[in-house]
């Protein structure tokens, strides 16, 4: 298994047990296969809009030793696009844009059940404010 980067590993670390994982824009999907390896979902949906990177996804996940009870998911979707209603879930959304995972989070409908790790690459004193006006609340901030 490829060994995270520290950017990645803490992500991993902020993870708590929930049924669903969903990696949104994973890309090479290494935190949702570290993830699956740690059993902290029995569902992780590993979602990318390139379909080539989701192909490239299902044969490495063919190769992969995954542990009994585990399910990984690939799907190719254009995540803002796609409404969807989540609980017991943990969203990430990491290296993109905060305009993008703005537009993304605008369709993910979620509970007080889910949590939500963001580690977006550009300021983010916009999607700060959609956080805020959506009655969303910061558990715990990590710089490095
Ligand atoms: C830089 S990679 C980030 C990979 C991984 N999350 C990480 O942090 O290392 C960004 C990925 O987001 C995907 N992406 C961007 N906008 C998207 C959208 N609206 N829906 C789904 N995937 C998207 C891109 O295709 C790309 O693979």
């Amino acid at each position: 298994m490829a060994k995270l980067s520290k950017r990645l590993n803490i992500i991993l670390e902020a993870l708590e047990p929930r049924d669903n994982l969903y990696d949104i824009c994973c890309d090479h999907g290494e935190l949702g296969i570290a993830a699956a390896n740690r059993s902290l979902a029995k569902n992780i949906y590993l979602i990318d809009q390139v379909e080539s990177i989701i192909e490239s996804l299902k044969i490495k996940l063919k190769a992969t030793d995954i542990p009994n009870g585990v399910a990984i998911i690939p799907i190719c979707e254009d995540a803002s696009k796609i409404p969807k209603k989540v609980s017991n879930s943990n969203l990430v959304l990491a290296g993109i844009g905060e305009n993008t995972a703005i537009e993304i989070l605008e369709k993910y409908e979620v509970d007080q059940t889910c949590e939500i790790v963001l580690c977006i690459h550009s300021d983010n004193f916009l999607l700060r404010k959609f956080l805020i006006e959506n009655g969303l609340k910061t558990v715990d901030e990590s710089i490095f």
